[in-house]
């Protein structure tokens, strides 16, 4: 798996704070094996992140994008709005996914407008800001992305034909 991390922070891109929740994700990341990774580091500036968004996608090499920070209610927060505005599909169940678990260990995970989606066979998935926000969102979507990717890159075709991971059962239709 190839995964660009892009962490978007108007003060770890002045060198006023150490971008620690990159290191989380590439630490979680590394955990998984298999995985290559690839770093940037933007203010939260919406055309920047969206550049960045459509260079990584359209370059065809990574699998999934994992961006960090910018999801919140504060005027600078525009890391939405940059990725809705580069994906060609939603992919809203992860979004959903990632809030209902973090609702489990804080009401403020509601204040992130994180959003998931597809540009070309790429998969974006926005991460709140914090390191331990980070690692519990990632956490949350891990069991799905083998999968996911194994559909973007065109290796499974018919989902109801693999057995289910978590029944250990072929599907029944
Ligand atoms: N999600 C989890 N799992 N854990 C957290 O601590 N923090 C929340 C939320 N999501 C949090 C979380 C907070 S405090 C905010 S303001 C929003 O994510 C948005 O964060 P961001 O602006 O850093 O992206």
């Amino acid at each position: 798996m190839k995964v660009g991390i892009l962490t978007i922070s108007d003060r770890s891109s002045r060198g006023e704070r150490l971008d620690v929740s990159g290191e989380v994700i590439a630490e979680v990341l590394a955990g998984l094996g298999d995985v290559e990774t690839t770093y940037a580091l933007v203010p939260d500036e919406q055309p920047l992140i969206a550049d960045k968004l459509a260079e990584w996608a359209d370059d065809g090499t990574l699998d999934m994008i994992l961006t960090t920070g910018g999801t919140g209610l504060g005027p600078r927060d525009v890391t939405p709005e940059a990725t809705l505005a580069m994906i060609d599909r939603v992919v809203p169940g992860m979004a959903e996914a990632i809030r209902a678990e973090s609702l489990k260990k804080t009401p403020h995970a509601m204040l992130s407008r994180a959003v998931c989606g597809v540009r070309r066979n790429c998969l974006i998935v926005n991460l709140p800001g914090s390191p331990r926000a980070v690692r519990e969102c990632l956490e949350t979507i891990l069991p799905a992305l083998p999968h996911a990717i194994d559909i973007l890159r065109g290796s499974v075709g018919d989902c109801a034909a693999i057995p289910d991971q978590h029944s250990h059962e072929p599907r029944s239709r």
